[in-house]
Parts: structure tokens; C-alpha cells; sequence
């Protein structure tokens, strides 16, 4: 848990509230959490599944480790409380978009069970719901495809604290989905999850 530092600071409520901005958006805001290995497909899943949601018509964002790496989170390494980090502050932005009604997906790592249980907690804290997705790839399939190159450099020794080399991951326990890219293409696991997300409400059939 990150202490409070600031003091004498006071909580400004709006005047427009979640049931609004969800009937403005004709959708419920949700985080879906996309965790697993490096090159295990978590990000091309997840803008697959985004590109369809707005194609047809619903407002769906995400947020990418890679890509908040480059800005918001460009001060943070991989060491276990750097991501400990990434990881708490990703769960608070995630919040805030499902809180705005986006269908929010998140595409990290987050290789430790401890930060997902408490982005998960903090979700459910304000009423909002949170779904884990476990993208199942084994180090030596996400090995094999190596897109960037990295587990070749880290089997080299080239990059420290390297996950599923030299870094832990702690595989999900109770997520809601588990998606096995070897055998799921992309598309195939975009459209399980925008089933999913008719079948509770979060978005109309259409
Ligand atoms: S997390 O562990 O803190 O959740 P995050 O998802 O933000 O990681 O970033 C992972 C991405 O950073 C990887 O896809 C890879 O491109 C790059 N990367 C660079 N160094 C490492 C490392 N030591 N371990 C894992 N990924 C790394």
C-alpha cells in the first residue's frame, strides 16, 4: 500500500455522476486486465478486441506497457518495486477510465499476483468491475516467437531481471478468463470477450 503524503486536501464531488456518463455512452466502463509473459499476445489482443468495440460503436481504450512506458511511467525500470509501481499506478488510471465509462483495457505484465489483486481490489472498492485476463503462453512458445528480440538478448545476460528468464511471473489464480494464444488467433479471443461483455451488460448487442 503507497501511503498518503499530501495533507489538507479535501474530496470535490461532481455533479454528473457513473449512471450519467453511461447513459451518455450507452455502455457500463470496466477494466479488463490483460496480464501474461512478454510476446504471450496480451497487447494484440487487446487492440484487436479495442478496434472491433469501436467499429461497433462503443468507446474502448488501451492502455499498453509499452506505450505508458514512453510517458507516464518513463521514470520506472523492471526491478520488483518499479513494477510494484507501474502496477499501482496503471490500476488507479484504469479505475478512473472505467470510472469515465470506457471499456478499459489494460496490457501489462504485472507479473506479481500481490499488484493485480490489489488493482482488482481497488476497482471493486468503487463499485467498478474488474476482469482478469490470463493470456497463457509458455516462455519457451513467447521464446520462439521473440518478436522484439529481448529473450534472445536476456538469454545473452543483455537485459537484467528479465520475466520469465530472470524475473518471476506469477501466474493468475482466479482470473476470469485464461486464453491460450497458441491455439486462440487474436480475432478469435477478441470476439469470446465482446460476447462476454453482452452477456453481463456492459454493452448491447449489436
Ligand atoms: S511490468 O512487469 O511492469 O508489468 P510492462 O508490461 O510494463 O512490465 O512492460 C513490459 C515490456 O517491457 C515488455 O513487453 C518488453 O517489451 C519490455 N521489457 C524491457 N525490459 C524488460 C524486462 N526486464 N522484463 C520484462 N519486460 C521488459
Amino acid at each position: 500500500m503507497t501511503d498518503q503524503k499530501a495533507t489538507n486536501i479535501t474530496w470535490h464531488e461532481g455533479h454528473v455522476d457513473r449512471k450519467d456518463r453511461n447513459a451518455l455512452l450507452k455502455q457500463q466502463g470496466l477494466t479488463m486486465w490483460f496480464t501474461g509473459l512478454s510476446a504471450s499476445g496480451k497487447s494484440t489482443i487487446a487492440f484487436t478486441l479495442e478496434h472491433a468495440l469501436v467499429e461497433h460503436g462503443h468507446l474502448s481504450y488501451v492502455l499498453d506497457g509499452d506505450n505508458i512506458r514512453h510517458g507516464l511511467n518513463k521514470n520506472l525500470g523492471f526491478s520488483p518495486e518499479d513494477r510494484n509501481e507501474n502496477i499501482r499506478r496503471i490500476g488507479e488510471v484504469a479505475k478512473l477510465f472505467a470510472d469515465a465509462g470506457a471499456i478499459t483495457l489494460t496490457s501489462f505484465i504485472s507479473p506479481y499476483r500481490a499488484d493485480r489483486d490489489q488493482a482488482r481490489k481497488i476497482h471493486a472498492d468503487a463499485g467498478l468491475r474488474f476482469v482478469e485476463v490470463f493470456v497463457k503462453a509458455s516462455v519457451e512458445l513467447c521464446e520462439e516467437r521473440d518478436p522484439k528480440g529481448l529473450y534472445k538478448k536476456a538469454r545473452a545476460g543483455e537485459i537484467p531481471e528479465f520475466t520469465g528468464i530472470s524475473a518471476p511471473y506469477e501466474e493468475p489464480l482466479k482470473a476470469e478468463f485464461v486464453i491460450d494464444s497458441g491455439k486462440l488467433s487474436p480475432q478469435e479471443a477478441a470476439a469470446e470477450l465482446i460476447a462476454y461483455l453482452e452477456k453481463e451488460g456492459f454493452i448491447k448487442p449489436s
